[in-house]
């Protein structure tokens, strides 16, 4: 089960945290791996890392808000079986404590250009080779801002998170009948840092007592991404350790 060997799949921002670990766990399970990231250094590391341990993986650095980039990477790279959106931004850097009606309209636009253009961009680049071949896994990763209310300074990240949700969709209804599935994950709380006295208050206000780990979303991926997975599509599945989803 799960087996992706032949496949090639690519994973955005997957230099460092949950999309290395997303890279990771595919490769695990024999695909070869490009690994996309901004920063070309860390693309190039988890690559090595990958390759090192036994892995298929080649660095793929693009800016995935960057449509133009977008296509000419993935045509270069041949055709792609499984396009992981995992790019995003959304850090501490993009939950200041700025209300929305504060904030500078130029703060807006980041997190609708990585978190919804760029998920929209690697999708038109990557799926009409996957209708052609009749076989496709998409999954975009999102958070539980994208559905519900998180709080101050978080508006603009719910939007574009928000709209990827409601764009894979649709997205996904018009591809169901060409062999190709397109899904999001909507992550709670994500373990970035390691233990600290900060994750620890944090973890808890989730169930499970903890919070999320890379491995934790690279074993969903590689499900979503597998031939046993072809009957899910259109859903937003949530990885967040219990918490409470509107
Ligand atoms: N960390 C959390 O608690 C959390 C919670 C919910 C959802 N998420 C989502 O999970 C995903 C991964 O989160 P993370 O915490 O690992 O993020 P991270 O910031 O640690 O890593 C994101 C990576 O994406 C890359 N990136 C940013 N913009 C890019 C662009 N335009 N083109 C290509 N690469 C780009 C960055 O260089 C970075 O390496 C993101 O989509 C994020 O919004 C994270």
């Amino acid at each position: 089960m799960f087996d992706l060997a032949g496949r090639t799949a690519l994973v955005t921002g997957a230099g460092q945290n949950t999309g290395a670990g997303i890279a990771r766990a595919l490769a695990g399970r024999g695909a070869l791996v490009l690994v996309n990231d901004l920063a070309a250094e860390r693309a190039a590391a988890v690559a090595d890392e990958i390759t090192a341990d036994g892995g298929r993986a080649t660095p793929l650095p693009f800016d995935v808000t960057d449509l133009d980039a977008v296509t000419r990477a993935i045509t270069i790279s041949g055709p792609v079986d499984i396009v992981v959106n995992n790019a995003g931004n959304g850090g501490a850097e993009q939950m200041r404590p700025t209300p929305f009606r504060d904030m500078d309209p130029a703060d807006w636009e980041s997190p609708i250009e990585v978190n919804l253009r760029g998920v929209m961009n690697c999708c038109h680049a990557a799926i009409n080779p996957m209708v052609e071949r009749g076989w496709g896994r998409i999954i975009t990763i999102s958070s539980g801002a994208g559905a519900s209310g998180v709080g101050i300074g978080v508006a603009p990240y719910s939007a574009g998170k928000g709209g990827g949700l409601g764009f894979m969709r649709s997205f996904a209804l018009e591809n169901a009948a060409f062999g190709v599935t397109a899904n999001s994950i909507a992550l709670g709380l994500m373990d970035n840092v390691g233990s600290s006295d900060v994750t620890a208050h944090l973890a808890t206000s989730v169930p499970c007592k903890r919070l999320g780990s890379p491995d934790d979303v690279g074993a969903l991926c590689v499900y979503l991404a597998s031939d046993d997975a072809g009957w899910i599509t259109a859903q937003t599945i949530n990885l967040n350790g219990g918490s409470v989803t509107s």
